[in-house]
């Protein structure tokens, strides 16, 4: 407003010194001078404060549509955070709304990428051709607009495709953009890009609504992430007195089953039908025992024996176990790094890890293919964690049938299994979720048509970060 005033006080101011020059090159009496001077300055400056009043409606106007459409996309924003929407379909129903912000010149064109495992990720996208969703799967720090958004943590604009622009697919409309940082406090959640008409010029108040949105966005996926880590912490719970209660049990009724087989074995005279049957017995109780294992190590009843190891002597030796179960037709290769890799834990723990890994891995690969563990070290950040910290890395991959994406977000949930019923308990990939947590660690997945890739990160002793919260969890 006082920007207003300032112009409409300049406009009159100038008009008055263009009456005076006119007035004084014309002769006229006094009278008549100063009968036309008011009317000659309001004739002459009415136009440009027309024109300013005009472009001053105008932005009042769009300001309350930006609002209004704020307001509306709050709203639908709230409703789809509260209902079963996925969280991807709830950034495809983000981008639609936007897109229809008929306030802003936009192509109806834009995409949402956000971070999942240290990458940024295409997770909505409206009107990109098959070329583009591949070319724009994954965007990195300072490559392109979208790229130059991570670097920076600010917003970026282009009024048409220029030089900071690397991924060219061809045959796009010409277009300019505006790229917007997804922040929680200072988490960069992911980023925003919407294509703009070419040629359009950066407005504030746009920007001002881009990043409203940006904020509620962060917001919802935020919760959504809390929400599904409560749940799974609440089904891990549930499970982790479910298990401690019954494993003891089972395993004293299990002993005592394979000590009648044994005594029942003793007392036949030689090979006989019966003693095949008790020998099947005894096979199905050892995999009884062996689930009361895995009961007994998600429950944390297993003995807490920590002391500090080098992870890839660890790596080193399961891999022989590995090598043994796996069978011919997979080759299991191994990558230690090149310097010792101390760290806190419970080796026999890890080990049931990277068996749980190594047979997952070798049912995804029933035709053959191979398994590969491979140790590094590295400076890892995690969304939620306050701080980096320096990792002790495994990572174990395989060539297998990969996991669809869909499934991807479930496969640590316990009993979450797409096994045939008695094949598989689920309980796999939970318990080495629930392990690597209790060495203060993180395990993540990635995974494609081509084979899976599981990378677990575990404090590395000495590093930035020790595991003190291995001992707080015990
Ligand atoms: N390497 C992999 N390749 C393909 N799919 C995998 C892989 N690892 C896990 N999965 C998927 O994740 C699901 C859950 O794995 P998890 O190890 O928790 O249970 P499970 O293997 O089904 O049963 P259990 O390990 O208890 O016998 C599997 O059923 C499978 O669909
Ligand atoms: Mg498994």
């Amino acid at each position: 407003m006082t920007t207003l005033l300032i112009r409409a006080t300049l406009i009159l101011a100038g008009s008055e010194l263009l009456v005076m020059a006119l007035l004084s090159r014309v002769e006229l009496s006094k009278p008549l001078a100063v009968a036309l001077d008011p009317l000659l300055m309001v004739a002459i400056a009415i136009w440009p404060l027309y024109l300013l009043m005009r472009k001053e409606r105008r932005r009042l106007e769009k300001q309350e549509a930006l609002d209004a459409k704020l307001h509306g996309i709050v709203d639908n924003l709230w409703n789809a955070s509260m209902n079963t929407l996925s969280r991807d379909a709830f950034l495809a129903a983000v981008l639609r709304e936007l897109l229809d912000t008929s306030a802003i010149p936009l192509q109806r064109k834009g995409a949402i990428f956000l971070q999942e495992n240290g990458e940024f990720r295409l997770k909505a996208e409206v009107g990109f051709s098959e070329a583009e969703r591949q070319s724009c799967s994954a965007i990195q720090s300072g490559r392109c607009l979208c790229g130059a958004v991570i670097e920076s943590r600010r917003p970026v604009y282009a009024s048409d495709v220029d030089d900071r622009r690397h991924v060219r697919t061809g045959g796009g409309r010409p277009h300019g953009h505006y790229c917007f940082p997804i922040l929680s406090g200072n988490d960069l959640f992911g980023v925003l890009t919407l294509y703009l008409d070419p040629g359009h010029r950066r407005d504030p108040a746009e920007e001002r609504f881009i990043s409203s949105v940006c904020a509620i966005v962060a917001r919802i996926v935020e919760a959504k992430r809390l929400e599904s880590s409560l749940r799974q912490m609440q089904k891990v719970e549930a499970l982790n007195r479910f298990a401690a209660g019954i494993s003891h049990d089972f395993n004293n009724i299990l002993s005592a089953i394979r000590g009648y087989c044994d005594v029942a074995l003793r007392g036949l005279p030689g090979p006989s039908q019966a003693a095949g049957d008790i020998r099947d017995i005894i096979s199905v109780v050892d995999r009884g025992a062996l689930l009361t294992r895995q009961l007994k190590l998600y429950s944390r009843q297993w003995p807490e024996e920590y002391s500090v190891e080098d992870l890839n002597l660890v790596v080193k030796e399961s891999s022989e176990m590995i090598r043994h179960l796996s069978g011919a037709g997979i080759k299991v290769s191994l990558k230690p790094y090149s310097e010792p890799l101390p760290v806190r834990c419970n080796r026999g723990q890890l080990e049931q890890v990277l068996l749980n890994l190594a047979s997952n891995a070798r049912d995804a690969m029933p035709g053959g293919g191979e398994f590969r563990l491979e140790t590094s070290c590295r400076e890892v950040g995690f969304p939620g964690k306050k701080r980096s910290m320096t990792a002790a890395v495994i990572a174990a991959s395989d060539t297998g049938s990969g996991i669809p994406q869909e499934l991807a977000e479930k496969i640590f949930e316990p009993f979450f299994t797409t096994k045939p019923e008695g094949a598989g308990t689920g309980l796999g990939l939970a318990m080495a979720h629930s392990i690597i947590s209790q060495h203060g660690g993180e395990i993540t997945v990635s995974s494609s048509q081509t084979g899976t890739r599981f990378d677990i990160y575990l404090p590395l002793r000495g590093g930035s970060e020790e595991p003190e919260v291995l001992e707080k969890d015990l």
